[in-house]
C-alpha cells in the first residue's frame, strides 16, 4: 500500500490535500472516523470503544483513527443518529431502543421477556438473525457493524416495585422507544423518554420517580445514590449497537473496511469479557452506595405485557422475526456468538 512508502510528513501533506480537494482517491489514505455516544467514560461500552480506537491505530499502522465524542457531548443519541445521516458523524452508539424510531426492524429487541436466557440473547444477536437485522438498513443511510451485550433491565426508584400495581402513578424514565413506552403503560406506569445523560438530574429534581436499566449502568451513572430500590423484574434485554453511515463505509477502501471490521469484532469480544467482570462487581458497588435489591414475582409483569406480543404480531412489519427468534431459541444447533 502507498501509505507504507510515505514518510509521516508526506502523509500529513496527503491528509491536508485530501482535506482541501476532498478527493476520494486521496482521502482513502489516512482516515479519522468520528464516533459519538451518550455514555459516561466508565460505561463498559465506552471503554470498549477506547479499546477499539487503539486497535484501529495498530492494525492500520497509524493511518486509521477514531475520534470519540463521549457523554452526549454531541447531543442525545437521537440527535446523533440524525447527525450521522447528515454526515456530521461517521459512527454512533445506539441501543436497539434508540434505533427503533429510525427503523421498525429494531422494535423486536424491545419486546419484554423476549429471551429466556442470556445465552439465547447471544445466540440471536450475534448469530444470523442479528446480522441480518444489522445489515438491513443500509439503504436508509446507516447500518450496524457491532453489537454489545447489556444484561437485563429492571426498575429502580425510591420505593420497591414488586408488582405492576406499584407502578401506578409513577413516572418512569425510558429510552426513546415506542415499544418500551407501550410496555410501561401496560404495566401501569407513566413512561417519560429522557436522554441517558440527563436521567441523573431528572431523578434528582423529581421530574421522574424512577427509571429502568441494567445493574452496571445503575451504578456507573450513580443513579443508585438517588433511587435506592432496584426491583429485579428483568423485563428486557436490549442490545447495544455501533452504527455507521453507509456513505462513510463506502468511502473506505477494502483494506480499511477489513481493518475496521476486525477492530469492531475485537471490541465485541473485549466488551463481553469486561461486561461479565463489571456486572459481577456492580451489585456489590450498588450495595455500598446504599442500594437494595428487591426480588419480584416476574410472572405478574410478564402477564401485564402480553398484549404487546399480539400488537407486535399484528402491527409490526416484521412479525416473522419473532417466530424466527423463537425457533432459534429452541434450536441448539444454531451458531453461538
Ligand atoms: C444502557 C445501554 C445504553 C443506553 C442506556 C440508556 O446503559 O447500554 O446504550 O443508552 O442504557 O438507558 O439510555
Amino acid at each position: 500500500p502507498l501509505r507504507s512508502r510515505l514518510t509521516p510528513l508526506a502523509l500529513t501533506a496527503v491528509g491536508l490535500m485530501s482535506g482541501l480537494l476532498s478527493s476520494q482517491a486521496l482521502a482513502v489514505d489516512s482516515v479519522t472516523l468520528r464516533v459519538g455516544h451518550a455514555l459516561n467514560e466508565d460505561h463498559v461500552v465506552a471503554r470498549s470503544y477506547r479499546h477499539m480506537a487503539d486497535e484501529l491505530e495498530q492494525l492500520s499502522d497509524g493511518s486509521m483513527h477514531l475520534r470519540i465524542f463521549p457523554n452526549g457531548q454531541m447531543g442525545s443519541t437521537q440527535d446523533m443518529l440524525g447527525q450521522m445521516q447528515n454526515g456530521a458523524l461517521d459512527l454512533v452508539h445506539a441501543s436497539a431502543s434508540n434505533l427503533e424510531s429510525f427503523d421498525d426492524i429494531y422494535s423486536v429487541f424491545n419486546l419484554p421477556y423476549l429471551f429466556p436466557s442470556q445465552a439465547d440473547f447471544k445466540k440471536v444477536v450475534f448469530g444470523p438473525i442479528g446480522e441480518e437485522i444489522m445489515q438491513s438498513t443500509r439503504e436508509k443511510g446507516f447500518f450496524a457493524i457491532g453489537a454489545y451485550v447489556a444484561g437485563y433491565r429492571s426498575f429502580y426508584a425510591s420505593k420497591p416495585i414488586r408488582t405492576p400495581a406499584d407502578l401506578e402513578g409513577m413516572k418512569i424514565r425510558v429510552q426513546s422507544s415506542p415499544t418500551t413506552i407501550r410496555m410501561i403503560k401496560l404495566m401501569g406506569g407513566s413512561p417519560t423518554p429522557i436522554a441517558f445523560s440527563e436521567v441523573y438530574s431528572a431523578l434528582q429534581q423529581g421530574v421522574v420517580d424512577g427509571a429502568e436499566n441494567n445493574v452496571p449502568s445503575y451504578v456507573q451513572t450513580r443513579h443508585a445514590e438517588l433511587a435506592r430500590y432496584f426491583s429485579e423484574d428483568q423485563h428486557t434485554s436490549v442490545p447495544d449497537f455501533l452504527t455507521i453511515a453507509t456513505s462513510t463505509w463506502n468511502r473506505l477502501s477494502d483494506e480499511q473496511q477489513q481493518i475496521l471490521q476486525k477492530a469492531v469484532a475485537d471490541s465485541e469480544a473485549y466488551q463481553q469479557k469486561l461486561w461479565d467482570k463489571v456486572n459481577q462487581q456492580a451489585r456489590e458497588q450498588a450495595k455500598e452506595m446504599g442500594a437494595q435489591f428487591i426480588e419480584v414475582d416476574k410472572d405478574a409483569f410478564r402477564k401485564a405485557v402480553q398484549p404487546l406480543y399480539e400488537e407486535y404480531r399484528q402491527q409490526s412489519g416484521h412479525a416473522e422475526l419473532l417466530e424466527r427468534i423463537r425457533d432459534a431459541e429452541q434450536d441448539d444447533d444454531q451458531p453461538q456468538g
